[in-house]
């Protein structure tokens, strides 16, 4: 019998290749860049099963193009790239990697937290620019303190919570927003359930945990920014489109707020001629939340697991849309 066809759309450590090809035949694209949409179509024409990233968009179009495809495994948790609903008409599992880069990605979300906070990332920018005139002023790169403040967090889900648990060791007081209010995590992560409008106005750090949906779709625009505090910080490791971006390069230019820092951006990667990067209130890292090695080889894993079980018929560990295995 012939083995089932994988297609894998970026490279991928040795061991997680490894889970995948004891169960297909694999094909690697091999370059840095994705391939583009018609690429895609073309190399998924034959595969069983494909294993994308979020720079690869699964519409219906791509699963006209692959009559085989059984199963989908994405190497992340957002699968905003992925119409999750079009598989699930077509009985194709969707796989994703919960559980296993929620804490790298809430450490990034801290350490943009306190870089914006403390002003690390522009005063060291300063110095290298030869703008250390002063051993020190009593007034000079004042920042804010993190301990003590308010945190707001939006969408208290894997990442949310595993921030809330890295600001009670900073004693913050943590408030959170989410579309499903959740009393056990209230008690276990110490978080108080606030509207948003009230989140807004109450926090000093406004972090964004949500997903990429249409509901989230600039869910940070004008109107919210003008109700944050002007001392407020803006952090968001979730999708760049949850935030307006000319709406906040205004906030940040006008000082509606103080400061940003972000790890996702619209469009990504940035164009060098986004005013944003004109502003010195703003930190911007490429998408890096997750991309600590432990983690990331883990993630590879799962998804490389996902995709295995997948070509082989049994259940996945992390699947979107469980109710496939129902309906077959
Ligand atoms: P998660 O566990 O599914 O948590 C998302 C939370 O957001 C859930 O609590 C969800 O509520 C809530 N939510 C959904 N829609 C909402 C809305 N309209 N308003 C308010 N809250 C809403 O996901 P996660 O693992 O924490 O990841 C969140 C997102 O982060 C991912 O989807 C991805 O886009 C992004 N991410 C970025 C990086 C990076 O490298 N920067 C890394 C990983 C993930 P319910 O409880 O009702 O579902
Ligand atoms: C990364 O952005 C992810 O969604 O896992």
């Amino acid at each position: 019998m012939s083995r089932p066809q994988a297609l894998v759309t970026r490279t991928l450590l040795p061991d997680a290749l490894d889970i995948i090809r004891q169960a297909a035949d694999v094909d690697v694209w091999p370059d840095e860049w994705p391939p583009t949409a018609e690429e895609l179509r073309r190399l998924a024409s034959g595969a069983d099963g494909i294993l994308t990233t979020i720079m690869d968009r699964v519409d219906g179009a791509l699963l006209d193009a692959a009559p085989n495809l059984r199963v989908v495994s994405q190497l992340a948790v957002g699968l905003d790239n992925v119409d999750v609903a079009e598989a699930t008409r077509r009985g194709i599992p969707v796989g994703y990697t919960p559980g296993v880069l929620a804490k790298s990605t809430a450490d990034l979300a801290f350490a943009l937290l306190l870089g914006a906070a403390r002003r690390t990332v522009e005063s060291e920018r300063a110095v290298r620019a030869g703008g250390w005139e002063l051993q020190f002023h009593p007034t000079h790169w004042l920042g804010q303190d993190v301990h003590e403040a308010c945190l707001g967090i939006v969408g208290l889900g894997q990442i949310g919570r595993e921030i809330a648990r890295r600001a009670r060791g900073f004693d913050m007081d943590i408030i959170y927003y989410s579309r499903t209010r959740n009393p056990a995590a209230e008690v276990e992560y110490g978080v108080r359930y606030v509207a948003f409008p009230a989140l807004l106005a109450e926090a000093d750090f406004v972090a964004l945990s949500v997903p990429l949906t249409p509901e989230t779709h600039h869910l940070i625009s004008r109107p919210q920014l003008e109700m944050m505090k002007p001392s407020g910080i803006l952090i968001n490791v979730s999708r760049g489109p949850v935030v307006d971006p000319r709406a906040l390069y205004e906030a940040l230019r006008d000082g509606q707020i103080a400061r940003a820092a972000l790890d996702v951006t619209a469009p990504e990667p940035i164009a060098p001629d986004d005013p944003l990067l004109t502003l010195e209130n703003l930190v911007i890292t490429p998408h890096i939340g997750s991309a600590a090695l432990p983690s990331r080889l883990n993630t590879m894993k799962l998804a490389a697991r996902n995709l295995a079980a997948g070509l082989r018929g049994e259940p996945m560990e992390a699947c979107a849309n469980p109710e496939v295995y129902e309906a077959a």
